[in-house]
């Protein structure tokens, strides 16, 4: 079957007459509810749920949990997400369901005598997983926000693992290419394989042993997950292969509502996830940009990117120092949102050169304050609104499935600073303030972010993309705020991304033009390098509210679809 055949018998099994669906660049309309996500199925499943008259919470954990059946690769009960909520009387609250680092764990459990890294162990072993969160974080927002019952928002996601669900040629492809690292384990083998042979395109794909597992967190709650018949599982396959996550670990996680960290930006507020996320340098770099007019210099001129990058540049330097578990670490977070100590960062910026890396340094506390991910979101017509990020860290995690359960295990742990300076996948480096220590979470560029203008959410985004997370979030609400641009342009034009080290600037086809790239030369900027990987950076899907009405758009950079009713 080719693939627009698929596409179109997808659509019609999908889709009920009333709705409407975009998985291209245009944005979709609704009025009762909005729900955009990297899985059709999933978009699907979350905006039933608030047709049926849920609330947006209820759509975001159906969604959630679809994911973790519909795109493996990233949506998941094994690993762990943040949640960023906007209640319809202007109240915002954050939830961490981060994964937290085993009470075994310790600071240099990743070195070897010498004190060198040793490749891969904090990657792609069953040592490289933190404590999943997500469970435990979906089944508390639903307890404390929801209005349906858990076997309500759960029952499309079993039915999907059940009765299996047809495969496009998106996630065969996906499944396939990830395939010679997944296929080492035998319980990877098991869940995606039929009969032995790879996935296709248009297989029926059933997953027995991930629907037992969620229809037993639907019968028992968290201790579907966190004890029983599944938690035995998880401890037998760590014990057996050299794991350290233990029955306490699991019965001890727990999530935690947060502060949200929030500025205003030309009178927006902009509200995202505190520490152990990053996502407060949103915050930072949209301070050290305000007083700067965007919109004049123009999108995509020289001068705007100029200043972007060196906002960049100032902020990442600042999260190699001072960012990681503000349970752990002090995190110096007044600071960080602080309007004024933005410009102190900004206080050396030249108008016409780049500064260098090298000379950039991570700005002084004062002394007594101490890949693959994916983003949705969801909002209902009360103007509730959910930005929700969720990860295994790479794509299938440490590509380990638990015997028995279907559930594939994260490889978080590599998101600690497992030796000072040392750079993780993503190339970020870290030092005290996220170095390892038992039950700590690790440090995320997890970004999910809600823009709101007098109580009533403007825009909810963000997006996976490891440390590119934070600069696309950015972009999408300068394109939106400043740049005043439908939200279809704001997600879909190219974007670049800059983080202090290394000195480099990695940018999308088409982001610069020849006059602007030798511009950007001329300043003395350096290490421009394009995207390497699949369609772009990151994944951004995003809705958006104007007078009362909803917008989704779906980013183009990857699969999935908008839905709204
Ligand atoms: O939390 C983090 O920052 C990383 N674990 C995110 C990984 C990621 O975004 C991979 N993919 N696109």
């Amino acid at each position: 079957m080719n693939q627009s055949i698929l596409i179109l018998l997808g659509s019609l099994l999908i889709f009920s007459s009333s709705e409407a669906g975009a998985a291209s660049r245009e944005a979709v309309y609704g009025e009762g509810a909005m729900v955009s996500s990297r899985s059709t199925l999933a978009s699907t499943v979350g905006v039933k749920i608030m047709k049926q008259g849920g609330n947006a919470i209820d759509g975001a954990v159906a969604t959630a949990f679809a994911l973790a059946v519909t795109y493996p690769s990233a949506g998941n009960i094994g690993g762990g997400g943040f949640a960023v909520i906007h209640f319809e009387d202007g109240k915002v609250i954050t939830q961490d369901h981060r994964e937290m680092a085993p009470g075994a764990a310790h600071r240099d459990m990743y070195l070897d005598d010498n004190g060198d890294e040793i490749k891969g162990l904090s990657r792609s072993t069953l040592l490289a997983t933190g404590v999943p969160g997500s469970v435990e974080g979906l089944l508390g927002l639903l307890r404390d926000y929801g209005t349906n019952t858990r076997q309500e928002v759960m029952a499309p996601a079993i039915k999907l693992a059940e009765e299996g669900f047809l495969l496009d040629t998106d996630l065969a492809k996906h499944i396939n290419t990830a395939g010679q690292a997944l296929f080492k384990n035998p319980a990877a083998v098991k869940k995606f394989t039929i009969d032995g042979r790879a996935l296709q395109a248009g297989d029926i794909w059933k997953q027995p042993d991930l629907a037992k597992t969620l229809r037993l967190i639907s019968d028992k709650g968290r201790d579907g997950f966190y004890a029983g018949e599944t938690a035995d599982l998880i401890v037998r396959e760590m014990q057996k292969g050299g794991g350290i996550i233990s029955h306490d670990d699991l019965a001890n996680y727990r999530a935690v509502y947060r502060e949200p960290v929030h500025t205003n930006y030309r009178g927006y507020d902009v509200w995202t996830m505190g520490p152990p996320s990053s996502a407060v340098l949103v915050l930072q770099m949209l301070n050290m940009l305000e007083p700067f007019d965007l919109k004049a210099m123009g999108w995509g001129s020289s001068k705007a990117i100029h200043l972007m990058i060196e906002a960049e540049r100032r902020a990442y330097a600042d999260r190699a120092e001072h960012l990681g578990d503000s349970d752990f670490y002090d995190v110096p977070l007044d600071m960080l949102v602080d309007k004024k100590y933005a410009q102190s960062r900004f206080s050396d910026f030249d108008i016409n050169k780049a500064s260098s890396s090298e000379a950039i340094f991570a700005g002084a506390a004062p002394a007594q304050e101490s890949m693959e991910t994916t983003h949705f979101s969801v909002i209902d017509k009360s103007g509730t609104a959910v930005s929700f990020t969720t990860t295994l860290n790479s794509s299938y995690g440490n590509k380990m499935v638990v015997p028995g359960t279907g559930i594939l295990l994260n490889n978080e742990m590599d998101d600690f600073s497992i030796k000072p300076n040392t750079a993780n996948q993503f190339d970020l480096i870290g030092r005290e303030a996220n170095a390892i220590a038992p039950r700590k979470r690790m440090l995320s560029s997890m970004s999910p972010t809600i823009v709101s203008k007098d109580g009533v959410p403007v825009l909810v985004t963000g997006s996976p993309g490891g440390s590119t997370i934070i600069t696309t979030t950015l972009q999408i609400i300068l394109n939106v705020v400043s740049h005043e641009m439908p939200l279809e342009d704001a997600v879909s034009l190219p974007r670049f991304h800059h983080q202090w080290k290394p000195d480099r600037i990695i940018y999308e086809k088409y982001a610069f033009s020849p006059d602007t790239l030798r511009a950007l030369e001329e300043m003395g900027h350096v290490g421009f390098s394009a995207w390497p990987y699949g369609r772009g950076i990151g994944d951004a899907n995003s809705v958006l509210m104007k007078d009362g009405k909803l917008y989704g758009v779906k980013d183009p950079r990857a699969d999935g679809v908008a839905v709204g009713f």
